[in-house]
């Protein structure tokens, strides 16, 4: 017998990924992180809300010193992108000379990082990367440069590790796909 679905609001959703799987691939990300950025001190930017759990387990691991602040967009309802993305909240750090690296939950059709990025450059920063938990390379639609991708996945809607269907799932270890 396999491992039992879970029910979201009205949708199941069947196990895809352990907690086990999820952190040998940010162990991996982590690692190249703290190489490429020693004696460099990043400032994690982090996207909400998706993105707090990766963060936190991603800053944990990053060996040097570092800080994070959390900005807030919105582009995403139920299932489906709506291509839209809203004003940036939160970015009152000043950006400008840092080292910036961008943490997403997940890169989907690209659309909020298309937006966010020239606002991010407007503030000077010395450099900016993407580290994101998840990304979907057969869903992106624009071109944008991803060194930092902890794991691809297909283009399937995934809940759990920080990920929601409608508001529910972030709390979950594990990631799960619509059945
Ligand atoms: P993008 O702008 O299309 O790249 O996607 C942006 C946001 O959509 C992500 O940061 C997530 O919050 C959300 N998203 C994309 N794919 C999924 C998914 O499979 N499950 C849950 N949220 C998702």
């Amino acid at each position: 017998m396999g491992h039992p679905l879970i029910t979201l609001h009205d949708k199941s959703f069947r196990p895809y990924l352990s907690a086990a799987e999820i952190a040998g691939a940010i162990d991996q990300v982590a690692a190249r992180l703290s190489a490429d950025y020693a004696g460099r001190r990043p400032l994690f930017v982090v996207v909400l809300t998706g993105g707090f759990m990766f963060a936190a387990d991603l800053m944990k691991r990053f060996t040097g010193d570092c800080e994070i602040v959390f900005i807030r967009v919105a582009s995403y309802e139920g299932m489906g992108s709506t291509g839209q993305v809203q004003e940036i909240m939160g970015l009152r750090e000043d950006v400008q000379g840092r080292d910036i690296i961008l943490v997403e939950d997940i890169v989907d059709t690209g659309t909020t990082l298309h937006h966010l990025l020239p606002t991010l450059e407007a503030n000077k920063p010395a450099s900016i990367e993407i580290a994101a938990m998840f990304y979907k390379p057969t869903s992106l639609r624009y071109p944008l440069t991803l060194n930092y991708m902890a794991m691809e996945i297909p283009n399937d809607f995934v809940v759990g590790y920080g990920l929601d269907y409608d508001g529910l799932g972030r709390n979950l270890p594990d990631v799960y796909v619509a059945a």
